[in-house]
């Protein structure tokens, strides 16, 4: 059947208000809150062979790899494996070490990309365990890889990812805390803890749709004509910083940077002035008073602060022009919540904009040549 758009104006405000459906699509059948179990059956095959791996090879491109990134903080803190994210375009042409037995994790929502492709054949060649997280069932990364879980978020239109990024971070925590517990690297008691927080995303996600929207409507009509944007985080939120801003290039075509947010005092900091519109992602977490005094540095010199915060954070209320509030949530799930006002934010300001948000110029959907 057809593809509609459902009375939305765009696919991708869709895919946007898709993501509680998605996301829970994505843990059905494999996270069972009464039982307290994780069922993956692809991942399991290789459970001792992940186990024992001295390193996990991330793989990807665009979004994909951003996932790649958050996988890499939640697979070095939960399961005690050292993680390396590439980009498949490098990793395929310099001749990387790969061994008999490695562990090569690739992310792709089309499972078309051909870096991402090529990069896996050449290692499956070389005898490593290929991975793979893909949203299309069939695709040709789905059947080279040796095993996988899929995400389950439903064809994805939109050239600028969304949904399909909630669900890769959604089975990339479901396998870390599986590797986790199988490995027993988390005890019982945070087990439990984490299955009861990334079952609560799904509704958490719906509590941002059913609040912010207006809000940051409001906040994309102010700085729609921006000509640069800063995005800054720290730990589980530098990549969703990092997202942030290629949402932004893609929808808007509004030069943005995304950094680590205590890395900008070596270089953004100089662009910092009244004309800078800066987004913090400074949910509560173990960073918090860091990242506070990092905005108060931005605030310092002027810049325009936009704060993605944890409802009910006066502190970061009272430094910011203007803010965003989601749902308190444990750390190791905060991405999934943080990215959404981001993605919001760049589809309102692409529509203010009067911009082609589905189809932005010179981005494809899947990039199947190099
Ligand atoms: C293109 C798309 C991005 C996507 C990237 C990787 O650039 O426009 O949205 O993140 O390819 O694609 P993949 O299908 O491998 O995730």
């Amino acid at each position: 059947a057809a593809i509609e758009k459902g009375g939305y104006d765009h696919f991708m405000l869709k895919e946007i208000i898709e993501q509680p459906q998605a996301i829970f699509d994505s843990m059905r059948g494999r996270l069972d809150l009464d039982k307290l179990t994780i069922t993956l059956s692809g991942i399991e095959q290789y459970a001792e062979q992940i186990c024992k791996a001295n390193r996990i090879v991330i793989v990807s491109c665009g979004t994909s790899w951003h996932a790649g990134l958050v996988a890499e903080y939640l697979i070095e803190e939960l399961c005690r494996i050292n993680v390396e994210v590439e980009y498949a375009s490098e990793f395929r042409y310099r001749n990387p070490i790969v061994n008999e037995g490695d562990v090569i994790l690739a992310i792709s929502q089309s499972g078309e990309t051909a870096d991402t492709l090529v990069a896996l054949e050449n290692a499956k060649s070389k005898g490593a365990i290929i991975l793979g997280v893909v949203n299309v069932v069939g695709s040709s990364i789905a059947r080279l890889s040796h095993a996988g879980a899929y995400t389950h978020a439903g064809p994805e239109i939109g050239v600028a990812s969304t949904k399909a990024f909630t669900a890769q971070l959604t089975v990339l925590e479901l396998i870390a805390i599986k590797i986790a517990h199988i490995k027993k690297t988390i005890d019982e008691q945070q087990y439990a803890h984490l299955l009861k927080e990334l079952s609560a995303v799904p509704d958490k996600v719906q509590t941002i749709l059913d609040t912010q929207l207006p809000k940051i409507r409001e906040i994309a009509r102010k700085y729609k004509d921006a000509r640069d944007f800063l995005y800054l985080g720290r730990g589980y939120n530098f990549p969703i910083a990092l997202e942030g801003a290629l949402k932004l290039k893609e929808i808007t075509y509004i030069h943005a940077e995304g950094y680590p947010a205590a890395e900008m005092k070596h270089g953004p900091i100089a662009l910092v002035d009244e004309n800078l519109p800066v987004v913090f992602v400074a949910t509560k977490d173990r960073y918090h008073e860091k990242i506070v005094s990092n905005i108060q540095e931005v605030k310092a010199r002027k810049g325009r602060i936009i704060a993605v915060i944890t409802e009910g954070d006066e502190v970061s209320k009272g430094l910011a022009e203007d803010y965003i509030e989601i749902p308190d949530a444990d750390e190791i799930v905060a991405p999934i919540l943080s990215v959404i006002p981001l993605q919001l934010l760049s589809y309102y300001m692409g529509v203010e904009r009067n911009q082609d948000v589905d189809k932005p110029r010179n981005l494809a959907k899947s990039v199947t040549v190099e």
